[in-house]
């Protein structure tokens, strides 16, 4: 266990965070007793199965078997690694991260900058807020969103903005509080050749972009008509920045996280104002990419709080485009992809206007699978009237298929290739054959994700009598951790089989032999927010205080004058089995391994000789056996 500079700052954390205040921001929690009881949001779960601890610090699903601390909470429910979950408690806490710590992995400029950057943008965003509210032009913005049928409602909660029409209205007021180069920095200013600088956003309507932790990061401008700044391009988007990546960030993810985690549905439209239109319309799990095509990290980041993505691009020849490039995408990640296009060449936007929000969600849950959009695409282009048109629609069709890794061999596949191949009346055998050829050729290609860890709850299925006794062990060490050290004299890790328990064992005895009795939190801290881990000692406490198993070992303590010293009887028989497991494996192996060990031993430096002698000796030992003469 190493107590180095990281583990103090995230044991610093830690006591820093009120596990059932973070869980309650997800999960609607109820006391129940000292504990708190809840929905579980790892399954679908009806009766309320999903625990937390206050006093363990930890939470646990007795149905699904998901559990852990505030580490490990924020790592399923924010889909970070470890070094993110804590730098999220840590600024959730408010507490600063030190340097070894924050430049931990990253490159690049260190969070001490980055937060000054978001500072600034935080600052411009709330100025340009007020100057939509209040400033003399503002009502040219506010008219706009007026005609477009948006809320004032809609407009705070996603807090757009106007800059007035000023080429250094933000340079000039964020005089004496950020620097020119700052504001250039995060893209709301623009440098000349000569040095000179101006404001980026003038005469525009302002959307604050977010990042996946509320932060704001960037935000889009666009231009109004009626106004004396004319632009070719309607929307201009702040460039990427050290704190804005255009290819990870999407629209209003903030907004939508909790929607779509819960509906495991996730809505991608193309434009800002269709993804606000959703939301005032009472649709909330929909975000939208940034006048960029829908990257693997978009599809990799939403993927992972949703089990179906819907595409609802504008029906206009771009949109179907950036669909048809962004449907490819997905296959190769196996993805349960969905395309809406709506007719008519409308966006989400136009379609609210004319249309209720059912209908709207009728459309969504419709919506054909990608594969699908895909057939239709390509049988419009090239039709199947001729030859070659039947030729095109099949070839497209495998190199479509060719890409998906996931694909091969499932019941899916066969559906495709099937539907594809009767439609345009060709052999299905040679067009498998000929996918196969492809895959072949795509193979070399292939991307994985890599940066998830699917975590499989131990099962909790046990299988022999031993290894309940080894739970019965560790149900033991959890509730009386007084007894860890007789315990440790008489067992080592190696003695158990079950890996889990072995694992947590070990932890014990580390925590006992560094001189701390393993109690709960301690072992919480050790586990170093291993779920496995974790999840295991929850389930062992819960049992353990089920059973009763402190009032039984004290019970038999009293028994023999409730010294501490005694050993309670409920002990003795657990220990018994494994001991004979142990004995029965030892004399075994040791008559065997001394006529190894005695040739082999001359080979060995005397370092290793010593320690094989001691190690020999040891088990003889805690095996009641004299040590032999060993030389
Ligand atoms: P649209 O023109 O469809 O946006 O472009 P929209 O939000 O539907 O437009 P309005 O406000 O209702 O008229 C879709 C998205 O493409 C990007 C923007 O992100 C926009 O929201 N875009 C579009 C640009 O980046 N620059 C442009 O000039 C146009
Ligand atoms: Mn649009």
């Amino acid at each position: 266990m190493s107590t180095g500079f990281g583990d103090d700052f995230k044991e610093q954390v830690r006591t820093s965070t009120d596990l059932v205040e973070l869980i309650s921001a997800t999960v609607a929690l109820v006391p129940n007793g000292r504990d708190y009881k809840g929905l579980c949001p790892f399954h679908d779960d009806r009766n309320p199965s999903f625990n937390v601890y206050p006093d363990r610090q930890t939470y646990r699903c007795w149905v699904c078997d998901m559990g852990g601390d505030c580490f490990t909470w924020i790592q399923e429910i924010e889909k970070v690694g470890f070094p993110e979950a804590v730098r999220i408690l840590a600024e959730r806490a408010r507490l600063d991260l030190p340097a070894a710590w924050s430049n931990k992995g990253k490159r690049g400029p260190s969070n001490s900058e980055k937060s000054d950057l978001i500072a600034v943008v935080e600052w411009a965003v709330n100025q340009m807020e007020q100057s939509l509210w209040t400033g003399t032009q503002g009502q040219l913005a506010r008219r706009y969103l007026q005609e477009r049928n948006i809320s004032e409602e809609t407009i705070r909660k996603f807090r757009l903005g106007y800059h007035p029409e000023d080429w250094s209205w933000l340079l000039n007021t964020s005089r004496g509080r950020f620097t020119g180069k700052q504001l250039v920095d995060v893209s709301l200013a623009g440098e000349r050749d000569d040095g000179t600088r101006y404001d980026n956003l003038v005469g525009r309507l302002v959307f604050p972009i977010l990042d996946e932790q509320g932060r704001t990061v960037s935000f889009g401008g666009r231009v109004l008509p009626g106004s004396n700044i004319t632009s070719d391009a309607k929307y201009w988007n702040g460039t990427e920045t050290s704190i804005f990546q255009k290819r990870r960030i999407l629209y209003a993810f903030d907004r939508a996280r909790e929607s779509i985690r819960k509906r495991k549905q996730a809505i991608v439209v193309e434009g800002y104002m269709d993804c606000i239109a959703c939301h005032q319309a009472g649709i909330t799990n929909v975000v939208a990419t940034l006048g960029t095509a829908m990257t693997d990290d978009h599809v990799r980041f939403l993927n992972r709080f949703a089990e179906t993505i819907v595409l609802n691009y504008d029906g206009d020849q771009p949109g179907r485009n950036a669909a048809e490039r962004s449907v490819a995408r997905f296959i190769a990640q196996d993805v349960d992809l969905r395309v809406l296009i709506l007719a008519d060449g409308q966006d989400p936007a136009d379609y609210l206007e004319r249309n209720s929000a059912d209908e709207f969600q009728a459309l969504i849950d419709s919506a054909p699978e990608a594969w699908e959009y895909k057939l239709q695409t390509v049988l419009s282009r090239y039709g199947i009237t001729s030859v070659h048109g039947k030729q095109q629609v099949l070839n497209e069709m495998l190199e479509f298929l060719a890409v998906g890794p996931r694909l091969q061999g499932t019941v899916r596949e066969d559906l495709i290739l099937r539907r594809v191949c009767g439609l345009i009346q060709t052999d299905e055998l040679r067009a498998r054959r000929q996918l196969k050829d492809l895959r072949q050729r795509h193979s070399t290609r292939r991307t994985f994700r890599q940066d998830e860890e699917h975590f499989v709850p131990p099962d909790p299925v046990v299988k022999t009598g031993l290894e309940l006794a080894e739970r019965e062990l560790l149900e033991i060490i959890v509730s009386c951790p007084r007894h860890t050290s007789y315990i440790r004299h008489h067992i080592g890790p190696d003695d158990f089989e079950q890996p889990q328990h072995r694992r947590l064992l070990e932890l014990c005895f580390d925590l006992e032999e560094a001189g701390e009795l393993p109690e709960f939190h301690r072992i919480v801290t050790a586990a170093n927010s291993s779920a496995e881990i974790l999840s295991l000692a929850n389930s062992v406490a819960d049992s353990a205080q089920e059973k009763g198993i402190s009032e039984l070992m004290a019970e038999q303590s009293a028994d023999e004058n409730g010294s501490d010293t005694s050993v309670p009887l409920h002990l003795e028989r657990v220990l018994h089995p494994l001991l004979e497991r142990r004995a029965r494996y030892h004399t075994l192996q040791s008559t065997h391994k001394m006529t190894q060990t005695e040739t082999s031993l001359s080979s060995l430096n005397s370092d290793a000789k010593e320690a094989l002698r001691r190690i020999y000796n040891f088990r003889q030992g805690q095996m009641g056996n004299e040590p032999p003469s060993f030389k």
